[in-house]
């Protein structure tokens, strides 16, 4: 598959719905486009409301696992609306947050949103994964919150080995096939399928752990955690189909459905593991 950097064609649907003040989309997406955590995933309601909390959750277990404290130096890559920086900069101090991002629609939002507290220092940056223009050894975390499959990334992975300083480390969330899966996935191209393509664009769901371990080694890197959270994320689906009950577009309603319920078959038959991997710097 020959890799073209685009804007992922949800944001086009979602920035619309915003933008006509859409009350549904405003709870559940306008500070995180990622999939919800659930402490209790029997017990979800599924409202917006509760799924906007389960996006924050999300977040926030990403930034207990990379260990994010006071006075860090953090780049969030593909950073969306900037909600992990957004909470970030409410939570700690002394930071310098810097939002990367392929779509400058996205950093505009995220700038009229997000305003520094106290001293942090905020920054967005228009550019693609795989060409971050930011200094060598210029930060203790990189984030890449469900973003990384919409990534080249052997070039993004060198990027980080470039751009972490020592002690630093790298965490991001994927979907994570199993050894064999990830075979599969190889033979088939996953965004050629119609629904797939025009509900998420171009991703990659074929890198299994060990093709992590690859790359990492590749890159002065080492995963040194891999947290499988799936069961805590699978509510998601019953909200993202129910999301869909406004939209005008019977077809597109249509296509987003098919192509969640790919994803939801392979989460819920252990082909993909939604998992949450630490990789540190050595
Ligand atoms: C599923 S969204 C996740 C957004 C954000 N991390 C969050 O959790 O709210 C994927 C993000 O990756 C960004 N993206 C996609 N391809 C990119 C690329 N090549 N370089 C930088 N960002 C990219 C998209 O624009 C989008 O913001």
């Amino acid at each position: 598959m020959v890799h073209q950097p685009s804007n992922p064609p949800y944001f086009d649907g979602l920035l619309h719905r915003l933008a006509i003040g859409e009350a549904r989309t405003a709870a559940a997406f306008s500070r995180h486009v990622h999939w919800g955590y659930w402490h209790e995933p029997p017990q979800a309601t599924c409202t917006p409301e509760e799924y906007g909390e389960a996006a924050e959750l999300l977040s926030r277990v990403l930034c207990d696992v990379a260990g994010i404290g006071d006075g860090m130096r953090v780049v969030d890559v593909g950073c969306g609306f900037g909600g992990t920086i957004a909470s970030l900069n409410e939570r700690l101090g002394e930071m310098l947050l810097i939002g990367v991002n392929i779509d400058p629609r996205q950093l505009q939002r995220a700038s009229d949103m997000v305003r520094p507290c106290g001293i942090n220092s905020l920054k967005w940056v228009e550019a693609d994964a795989a060409q971050i223009p930011l200094a060598d050894a210029s930060c203790d975390v990189a984030l890449a919150l469900e973003s990384v499959f919409h990534f080249d990334r052997p070039r993004f992975f060198a990027e980080v080995g470039r751009l972490l300083a020592p002690g630093g480390n790298l965490t991001l969330s994927d979907f994570v096939p199993s050894e064999r899966a990830a075979e599969y996935l190889d033979a088939i191209d996953f965004s050629a399928d119609e629904a797939v393509r025009w509900s998420y664009g171009q991703i990659d769901l074929a890198c299994s752990l060990s093709r992590y371990r690859e790359l990492a080694k590749a890159n002065n890197l080492e995963l040194t955690q891999a947290i499988d959270i799936t069961e805590n994320t699978l509510p998601t689906y019953d909200f993202l189909y129910s999301s869909t009950k406004d939209w005008p577009e019977s077809r597109e309603v249509e296509l987003f459905s098919r192509a969640t319920r790919l994803l939801e078959k392979a989460s819920r038959k252990g082909m993909l593991g939604y998992q949450v991997l630490r990789f540190d710097r050595l």
